[in-house]
């Protein structure tokens, strides 16, 4: 499984992107605003730029003609933009469009493994599951990526299946083991998916043992 980034945040970006595990980027409205008022098509050029693999950008029109001309002015930005367009028949309507036109789409605020088989048939090439969100409600966001990903093995459907809203470490590698993809993730979250107490204290162990045979062999 690949690991996206989830921001519009360029500090945030490079900083995973230094660490050389992150293979794309995913942004929505709400992680735009919090970037700091910036021109959007500027922050989705810079974000293109620094990462090789997808960039999700996300339309904001409500009708198909609309997702449409804000979708083919994103993908013109750089070869690795992906347009992000919401589930529903409109969304579909501009998605199939889009994908007839060789645009990357990821259908985004997917909730059930039906949705995820439209978004196939329309052609996307990602789907996004919003796993937090589903247990937010009492429902299981991971069980969704799983049903998902079965559908998809089935069918032989090749849109590719991102685990997003990501919440803890737990839903990474619950996602892995569903079948997804992709898990796009915070960076919190991220962050946390490195460290082990045992890791950090086995690092000590090792340069304290390593002085201490320095010292005996008079380096
Ligand atoms: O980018 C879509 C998704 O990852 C949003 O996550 O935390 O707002 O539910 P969240």
């Amino acid at each position: 499984m690949h690991f996206f980034l989830d921001s519009a945040d360029i500090e945030e970006i490079r900083k995973a992107v230094r660490w050389g595990v992150i293979d794309g980027v995913t942004t929505n409205p709400s992680l735009v605003a919090k970037s700091g008022g910036r021109d959007f098509h500027g922050l989705v050029r810079e974000i293109a730029a620094l990462v090789n693999g997808p960039v999700s950008a996300e339309v904001t029109s409500l009708d198909p003609e609309g997702m449409v001309a804000q979708g083919r002015e994103l993908s013109a930005i750089a070869p690795n933009v992906a347009v992000k367009v919401p589930m529903g028949r409109d969304g579909m309507t501009a998605c199939s469009r889009l994908a007839r036109e060789g645009v990357k789409v990821n259908v985004t605020l997917v909730f059930t493994p039906q949705q995820a088989l439209l978004a196939a048939a329309a052609g996307a090439s990602f789907v996004s599951p919003f796993v937090g969100r589903l247990d937010d409600i009492g429902e299981d966001g991971i069980g969704l990526v799983g049903d998902i990903a079965d559908a998809f093995a089935m069918g032989d459907i090749t849109t590719r299946i991102i685990a997003a809203s990501i919440r803890h470490p737990r839903h990474v590698i619950e996602a892995a083991m569903a079948g997804a993809d992709i898990a796009t993730v915070p960076l919190a979250v991220l962050e946390k998916c490195f460290d082990h107490p045992l890791t950090a204290s086995g690092i000590k162990r090792f340069l304290a043992d390593w002085e201490e045979y320095g010292k005996e062999n008079g380096r």
